[in-house]
């Protein structure tokens, strides 16, 4: 691991590293001027308007309001300048850039489980190449625990039931330390690992080089079938009975309540666990609850499965199309916005 001339910086290793030391020195900066300006202030007049005799009587003060407007003022411009440039520096954070390499995470009782959209495995490691945009999809087997990698700057909570995201592009090649910050149980601080960051090259040879297990769309397409989805959501309206599922993701949907959403992670899973809490326009709440059937990682290559759908008739080659009946209007899609 490298080190920092600062000590106790961790190294410097993606594009969003220096924005948040930016922010966090502009923070230090600010406590240690006005420690420094209050602490010295304080023993100055502490010695300057000492009681110098038993009988001495102070002044009366009246107050001052060039005085008061002055220390609100101040203070506020600058909470106003660290809530701006927090915000600046959150939106692109957790704004994930459409581009992204998608990588799914499990977290488990003490382990990470990673998977690349190409189907490789890993566990308490994640290779990934340098100068590409990598978004994280997170979840959790059991409790909560959190995917902390200090050289990225980055650190999200990863919840049982919940899809998390998190993006990164990484800038050096290197191995990182991976933690997990949130205590999850006993073995809590074993559950470490390591980001290896390669050269776009090299990362392609490591890639071919591991065996590829099925991809996690292959995978949940079989799911799809296997489970019966296939009997009502035809990719693209066909079944007639749920709505379509080609081009969903990302898109807006319009529920039977009024609400319009975007279909996210949180939402397919919501509504492949509790079908009725988010139903779309023109549609019944006559789906049965997959809740428990269907574990976390198997969700998630239904997720792939539908990601991989696409609008176009011609697409979706993988799934059968027993008649390319009308096609569901986009605004009776179903979404939910609130995935985190
Ligand atoms: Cu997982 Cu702490």
């Amino acid at each position: 691991m490298q080190q920092t001339w600062i000590p106790f910086v961790p190294p410097s290793a993606s594009t969003l590293s220096g924005s948040v030391d930016a922010l966090y020195f502009y923070l230090s900066g600010i406590t240690v001027f006005f420690s420094l300006m209050i602490g010295g202030v304080l023993t100055l007049f502490v010695i300057k308007y000492r009681r110098r005799s038993p009988f001495e009587i102070p002044r009366p003060i009246a107050g001052s309001h060039k005085l008061e407007t002055l220390w609100s003022v101040i203070p506020f411009l600058i909470a106003m300048s660290i809530f701006a440039w927090g915000a600046q520096v959150y939106f692109q954070m957790y704004r994930p850039p459409q581009n992204a390499a998608e990588v799914y995470v499990v977290g488990k009782q003490w382990m990470w489980k990673i998977q690349h959209s190409t189907g490789q495995r890993e566990i308490n490691e994640l290779h990934v190449p340098v100068g590409r945009k990598i978004k994280l999809i997170m979840t959790s087997e059991d409790t909560i625990h959190d995917f902390f990698v200090p050289a990225f700057r980055l650190k999200t909570d990863v919840l049982p039931g919940r899809y998390t995201t998190q993006w990164f592009e990484a800038t050096t090649p290197g191995t990182y330390h991976l933690f997990c910050a949130e205590y999850c149980g006993m073995n809590h601080s074993g559950m470490i690992g390591s980001v290896i960051v390669m050269q776009p090259t090299e990362f392609d040879n490591w890639l071919s080089g591991n065996v590829s297990q099925q991809s996690p769309a292959v995978a949940g397409q079989q799911l799809y079938q296997s489970l019966g989805c296939v009997s009502c959501h035809g990719a693209n309206g066909e079944g007639g009975r749920g709505p379509a599922l080609a081009g969903l993701f990302g898109r807006q949907v319009f529920l039977a309540n009024g609400q319009t959403l975007t279909a996210d992670e949180g939402y397919v899973r919501e509504s492949i666990e509790n079908p009725s809490a988010k139903l779309v326009t023109g549609f019944g709440p006559i789906m049965p609850t997959f809740q428990g059937q269907v574990t976390p990682e198997q969700l998630i290559q239904i997720m792939s499965f539908i990601k991989s759908l696409q609008v176009t008739n011609s697409a979706a080659p993988a799934v059968p199309m027993p008649s390319p009946k009308a096609q569901i209007p986009a605004s009776a899609e179903a979404t939910r916005p609130n995935q985190q």
